[in-house]
């Protein structure tokens, strides 16, 4: 089976994040030169996804507008002969119909976040990509996904280690069967654990491939830890009838809803791309 849709969760208050997401969605915060989704979008489309589905909220519409095709504004970059910019304008344009946005009326978590795009998905499995999640790696975390996919389907989420202090901030496994090097069983998971609580120090982090059986357990609106609908809780009651696998994927990954977290991605980003090294070398001696 070939993944073709994903979803992503966009319809969050961005808390964190204030007052720098009081007007500004978090997703649209610029990583070097792009908005932090921009990085998702391409790894989703490096991965081989056709359509992408935002789940959405009032006020954030710059996200959807972001994919739009801006025909003005590269009339004037053309008239200008900026021609740079209008070619970086243009390698992020979307097909027509490539994007859909649906609305997330209440931010009740990201369970029902994911539901509310139930109707676009039907009977195919699906990615999920949490934006804020931003992942630098040699191949792209949901293609390396999708391709252990291909060998073992059914419901799979990214893992990584988290020091025991921090297993308190995310969905936490208990790993089962080692399938191969990066693929293993889940037995159990469970959302925001105190650390004497915890199976584990493997935590989900914000890439999904998931099957459309989601949405059973999802339908029923159980809150879970924080009042919240959680998805880590829906992927739970579905061990045993779907297979259910931790993939911990090759690369580096940077919680960009944080306001540390976004200036160590910018950081790192900087220093690794051939255009900005050395410029972003330069301006962090000056504080050594
Ligand atoms: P987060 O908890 O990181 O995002 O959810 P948030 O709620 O915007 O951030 P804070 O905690 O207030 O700073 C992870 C992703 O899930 C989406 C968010 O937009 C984010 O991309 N999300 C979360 C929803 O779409 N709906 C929700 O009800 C909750």
């Amino acid at each position: 089976v070939k993944i073709k849709k994903a979803i992503f969760p966009v319809a969050g208050m961005g808390t964190r994040m204030l007052p720098a997401t009081k007007v500004i969605p978090k997703e649209m915060l610029p990583l070097v030169d792009k908005p932090i989704l921009q990085y998702a979008f391409e790894e989703a489309q490096a991965a081989g996804i056709e359509e992408f589905i935002f789940v959405n909220s009032a006020g954030k519409t710059a996200i959807e507008d972001h994919f739009d095709a801006a025909p003005y504004l590269k009339s004037v970059l053309a008239k200008k002969q900026k021609h740079n910019e209008l070619e970086a304008l243009k390698a992020i344009e979307t097909a027509p119909g490539q994007i859909s946005v649906v609305r997330q009326p209440y931010s009740l978590g990201l369970g029902h976040a994911v539901w509310c795009a139930r109707q676009l998905i039907k009977d195919d499995y699906f990615a999920v990509l949490l934006p804020d999640d931003v992942i630098q790696s040699d191949t792209p975390c949901l293609q390396q996904m999708c391709a252990a996919f291909e060998k073992n389907p059914g419901n799979m989420v990214a893992t990584m280690e988290v020091a025991t202090e921090h297993v308190s901030r995310y969905g936490i496994i208990k790993p089962g069967t080692q399938i191969n090097l990066r693929t293993h069983e889940i037995l159990n998971i469970v959302e925001k654990p105190q650390p004497e609580q915890a199976p584990s120090r493997m935590a989900a982090i914000g890439r999904y491939i998931l099957s459309p059986e989601i949405f059973k357990p999802l339908d029923d609106h159980q809150q879970g830890a924080g009042g919240e609908i959680q998805l880590t809780d829906a992927l739970a009651s579905l061990i045993g009838t779907v297979p259910f696998y931790g993939f911990c994927f090759e690369g580096k990954r940077f919680d960009c809803g944080t306001k540390m977290g976004l200036l160590d991605a910018n950081i790192a980003f900087a220093l690794s791309r051939e255009d900005t090294r050395l410029e972003a070398e330069n301006i962090l001696k000056k504080y050594r």
